[in-house]
């Protein structure tokens, strides 16, 4: 356990082992996301840049615990289920296939001769996944981008006050897809989700447009990450990646340990502690902030044996990336599935596949909280 100051929440404390970081996740009497629960009102440092229309946002599933939660990941897991994500195969190949014909003739070229992987690929598919599994016009997808440029550049308090204009934009945005959804149903998520409000299901608008857009961003930018990281792995460890080659079986161990090995979302959400007490070694005082440092619970020799080898037939493998205990990551299934087809389609199509520039001249991105690369440059070789 370590404790140091982040950005909005002040000092807080990091559980770094798996451990303490499986327990900080699971361990519902103890920590909690719902700061009324705690005694305190909400993030220092969240009510001065939220202007009131977007305030709505910050009540979604993933910022409440209980039956409260129980109540909307319930409905949202139903309505996902309807969908399932094995229906979903199909479709995810086409789109891959048809993102890896574009990169081929069109993708953006890097100043080295290769082609960049990250912008026609790597966040095309996720995007182009979640606004299909919504019902999302293809024609807005561009939008989209822009918006979500924003959000992904923040590393500042002055960066959150900034992407302020395309938070709006893309509510207002959101309140008309769902009005045409109500008038003219349409395939995908929005309408499953309107027409369950319809059965009786207590969802009110409000509610309705925050899942939506916590779908979008939590499915959106988190897959992008575990892609391109996915794919460095692989080309960095050739022996792996031939293993892969031989046997596309391996593929869901395989992205179980780029999970694992790169873990994309490197932090939990900040939990506060609900009752003072002794933990894992130090003492919580009630009210205190407490982040699960995912990234190094994935990295624990107490727990994974060599934990620094990347190992795609590691078993048994219980990292830590989607997180844990109720809030455990809803698009998980989507993810995997997206991130498997993609390698494989990817590795086959292309089965000599090289990086365009050394492992370190890799450019990385820094930012809280995710492992991210900012450009992929590859070779596309058969
Ligand atoms: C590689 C991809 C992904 C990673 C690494 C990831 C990671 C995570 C993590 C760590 C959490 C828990 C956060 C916490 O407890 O503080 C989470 C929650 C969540 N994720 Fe993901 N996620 C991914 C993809 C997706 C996708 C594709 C979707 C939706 C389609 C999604 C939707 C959600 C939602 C709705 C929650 C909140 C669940 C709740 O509060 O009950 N995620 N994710």
């Amino acid at each position: 356990m370590v404790r140091s100051k982040v950005l909005l929440a002040g000092q807080c404390w990091f559980a770094t082992t798996w451990q303490a970081a499986q327990d900080v996740l699971r361990d519902q009497e103890r920590f909690g996301r719902d700061p009324r629960r705690a005694g305190k009102r909400q993030l220092p440092g969240m009510k001065w840049w939220m202007p009131k229309y977007l305030s709505r946002l910050a009540n979604n599933m993933l910022a409440v615990d209980g039956a409260e939660h129980r109540r909307l990941r319930s409905l949202v897991d139903q309505a996902f289920l309807r969908q399932e994500v094995e229906a979903l195969r199909e479709p995810i190949t086409d789109i891959v296939d048809r993102l890896l014909s574009d990169i081929e003739s069109k993708g953006r070229r890097t100043e080295n001769g290769g082609v960049d992987l990250l912008p026609g690929f790597c966040r095309q598919l996720p995007l182009t996944v979640i606004c299909e599994v919504l019902g999302l016009p293809a024609e807005d997808r561009p939008k989209f981008e822009r918006w979500f440029k924003g959000f992904a550049e923040v590393r500042s308090g002055w960066g959150l006050v900034r992407m302020i204009p395309s938070l709006m934009k893309l509510l207002r945005y959101l309140d008309q897809q769902f009005k045409q959804v109500r008038r003219q149903p349409r395939a995908g998520l929005m309408t499953t989700l309107v027409q369950m409000e319809a059965d009786g299901d207590q969802l009110n608008h409000d509610e309705l447009v925050s899942i939506v857009f916590l779908l979008l961003v939590a499915g959106h930018e988190t897959t992008v990450h575990l892609l391109s990281t996915s794919i460095y792995s692989l080309l960095t460890h050739p022996e792996q990646l031939a293993q892969l080659q031989q046997d596309w079986t391996l593929a869901p161990s395989a992205v179980e340990e780029t999970l694992r090995f790169n873990s994309p979302v490197q932090m939990s959400k900040p939990r506060f502690v609900l009752k003072s007490g002794e933990f894992h070694g130090v003492q919580l005082q009630r009210g205190d902030y407490i982040l699960a440092m995912l990234g190094a619970a994935n990295a624990d020799p107490a727990k994974f044996d060599r934990p620094e080898q990347f190992d795609i037939r590691r078993a048994p493998n219980p990292h830590l990336a989607f997180g844990s205990g109720i809030h455990v990551c809803l698009g998980l299934k989507l993810a995997k599935a997206e991130t498997e087809i993609a390698l494989q389609h990817l590795f086959t199509r292309y089965p000599a596949l090289r990086l365009a520039v050394p492992p370190v001249d890799v450019p990385w991105a820094s930012r809280v909280g995710m492992r991210c690369i900012k450009q992929l440059s590859v070779q596309l070789l058969r």
